[in-house]
């Protein structure tokens, strides 16, 4: 408990809260208490200075010119993955694909992947709790090749029932891919135990870590996860960039995704020959503002540390569920053993969106509805939730104003 409260102690929220700008402004005249971060997360200045520099002082097209100017571009570009690279740990910078984000990640490993290695009668795994874009890209697999997608269920408080996973687990299933940390519950799911199972049944492994990439530190070679997915933007970077991580012997064997320039070593009208990784997956003009301060996002994820950021975090999140908890007619959708930076609720009589609105008139932005997650509602029979979600600059006052606006609204819905 101590060494928690120096953990807290020492973690400077409020020197990192001057580095976001708009953690100042006002939102219907009320301060704004930004607990959105699962949709998106504000920037540092450090990005917003890199969108810029990027603009007045290197803007040019990459892996093209032999120009000065697009040289420099070409090299901060790569630096960025040189930088992904370390920050997961992955073996080869090779390994990194930048990509628009977590979606196109996963339809680049569907598409691909997909048409290499899954027939008719082949099986994929997800989970109950994926988000859409990790449910629909493998319901078009199916569709397209014939195979099945199995699901594996959850308990009531929104783990994964991990004796139905292993029993899922056959030589018909081709790839298991399931979230990290879910967008909706918070789960943090047994990641090390879900690969164990899968290698020893010879399948590899995604994970969807869109909502894992900004809270805790992810080593890809000591997980041995086959692809890792994650976006710019939910880790204080630009949005339309995000990364897919696959290892070195999966992307070689796997197709292009996509035809066009840079993914092409040699075109001919009779045949075409590919580029090496990672440029084979990245065809066309890559949104090169976005890939550049990406950079400055992890850059600064790094200063301030992985673990601190995990264990600050997990602090507030103990203190808004014991908050939110002390409310009369509270019900938090998903109350897993090992959670991550979500608190969705509802309140008893009262409409989530309804609740959503009356916090946004006091200055506090949370997502409502199904979050991108319908077969997870219907699984707990709600239309959604009210979603708060946190990052490293919230505080324990953003979380008194969450829970003031909270007590507000039950008084006046229900
Ligand atoms: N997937 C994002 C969320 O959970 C947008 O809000």
């Amino acid at each position: 408990m101590m060494e928690k409260t120096a953990v807290l102690e020492q973690f400077d929220v409020y020197g990192i809260r001057k580095d976001f700008p708009i953690l100042t402004r006002t939102v219907n005249g009320k301060p704004l208490v930004y607990l959105d971060n699962g949709a998106t997360t504000q920037k540092p200045l450090q990005v917003i200075d890199a969108i810029r520099h990027y603009y007045t002082e290197l803007n040019s097209n990459v892996h093209r010119g032999v120009h000065h100017l697009s040289q420099l571009a070409t090299d901060a570009f790569e630096v960025t993955r040189h930088q992904l690279k370390g920050f997961i740990n992955a073996a080869h910078d090779h390994e990194i694909i930048i990509t628009k984000g977590t979606t196109d990640s996963i339809n680049l490993v569907a598409s691909s992947f997909g048409s290499a290695f899954v027939k008719t009668g082949d099986e994929i795994i997800i989970s109950a709790m994926e988000h859409h874009s990790n449910i629909v890209p493998w319901q078009l697999l199916c569709e397209d090749r014939g195979a099945v997608l199995r699901v594996v269920p959850i308990n009531a408080a929104g783990e994964l029932d991990m004796d139905a996973y292993r029993a899922l687990l056959t030589d018909r299933t081709k790839l298991v891919a399931i979230t990290y940390v879910s967008n909706s519950l918070g789960t943090v799911n047994p990641v090390r135990e879900i690969i164990e199972a899968a290698h020893a049944n010879g399948t590899p492994v995604l994970l969807d870590a869109a909502q894992a990439i900004q809270h805790i530190a992810i080593d890809v070679q000591a997980l041995d996860v086959d692809f890792l997915a994650f976006s710019g933007h939910k880790m204080y970077g630009p949005t339309g960039v995000g990364v897919l991580y696959g290892k070195e012997k999966w992307l070689d064997a796997m197709p292009p995704y996509q035809g066009g320039g840079e993914m092409i070593k040699e075109v001919t009208f009779e045949k075409t020959t590919y580029n090496e990784l990672p440029f084979k997956f990245e065809a066309g003009t890559p949104n090169i503002e976005a890939g550049i301060s990406l950079a400055a996002a992890i850059g600064y994820i790094q200063d301030i540390g992985m673990d601190r950021i995990a264990a600050y975090e997990h602090g507030l999140l103990e203190y808004a569920t014991a908050r939110l908890l002390e409310i009369p007619g509270i019900r938090l959708i998903g109350t897993a053993a090992n959670k991550s930076s979500v608190l969705s609720f509802l309140v008893d009589g009262a409409h989530p969106y309804d609740v959503g609105v009356i916090l946004d008139k006091l200055g506090v932005a949370v997502r409502t509805g199904h979050h991108c997650t319908q077969p997870l509602m219907d699984w707990y029979g709600i239309p959604g939730t009210v979603r708060a979600s946190i990052a490293m600059y919230n505080t324990r006052e953003d979380i008194d104003t969450l829970a003031a606006g909270v007590q507000k609204a039950a008084s006046m819905l229900v």
